[in-house]
């Protein structure tokens, strides 16, 4: 297995309400692949509680990983995103505690975001601030890392805040760049990555 030399980012968690329980929303958009680890990691913690499986994409395979773990699933508009607050309700009324985007890909209403201040987490795959920002997402990040001839490359777990990419970060952890890698190669090291460390910091979080 790949281990990238790691790079932890001073910074300050902010405290999540002291319940025994905490109530989390996964956000997805695609293969669910972080989805799927971190239900697998959290399995037999009886802390956590995954409320749903929220997706914008009715055809997205995350779906078919989250009705085979057993979880909730809701598939929802662009209207019932950012064009009303449907689903910053829907959140409130499940008493959701933390909301963990993992392979989300719309941008996070800034009402949302009022909703549940510093209780939104991302995972991006790029060592922000580079290659960040609309239309930077999944295997378009790796096309970009590679096209540029970037000696290294790595993920940012970051806090959401209204603009894209931009809130402070969390944890970074990078990883060489070959000049032999493919985006396919670096996607590889980036899920390595965001496997092995992800479900680690959401269990920080939660623990604070
Ligand atoms: C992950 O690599 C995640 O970092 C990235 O999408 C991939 C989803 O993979 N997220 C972004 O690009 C957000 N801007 P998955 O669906 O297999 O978990």
């Amino acid at each position: 297995m790949y281990r990238g030399k790691l790079d932890i980012i001073p910074c300050t968690l902010y405290t999540l309400p002291s319940t025994q329980m905490t109530r989390i929303a996964l956000f997805a958009s695609g293969s669910g692949s972080n989805v799927e680890n971190i239900a697998n990691y959290f399995a037999n913690n009886d802390q956590v509680v995954f409320t749903k499986v929220y997706c914008n994409k009715p055809d997205a395979f995350v779906l078919q990983r989250a009705a085979k773990l057993g979880l909730a699933t809701r598939i929802f508009t662009k209207e019932e995103f950012s064009g009303s607050e449907t689903i910053v309700q829907e959140l409130l009324d499940d008493q959701t505690d933390l909301i963990i985007l993992a392979g989300f890909l719309w941008m996070v209403p800034a009402a949302l975001v009022k909703a549940f201040p510093k209780h939104i987490i991302n995972i991006h795959p790029a060592l922000l601030p580079k290659f960040g920002g609309k239309g930077m997402y999944g295997m378009r990040v790796h096309e970009a890392v590679v096209a540029n001839k970037e000696t290294e490359s790595g993920i940012t777990i970051h806090y959401v805040n209204e603009h894209y990419d931009e809130g402070p970060a969390i944890f970074q952890a990078k990883f060489e760049v070959l000049p032999t890698d493919s985006a396919d190669d670096v996607a590889h090291k980036i899920h390595l990555l965001e496997f092995e460390h992800f479900p680690k910091i959401i269990e920080k979080l939660v623990k604070n």
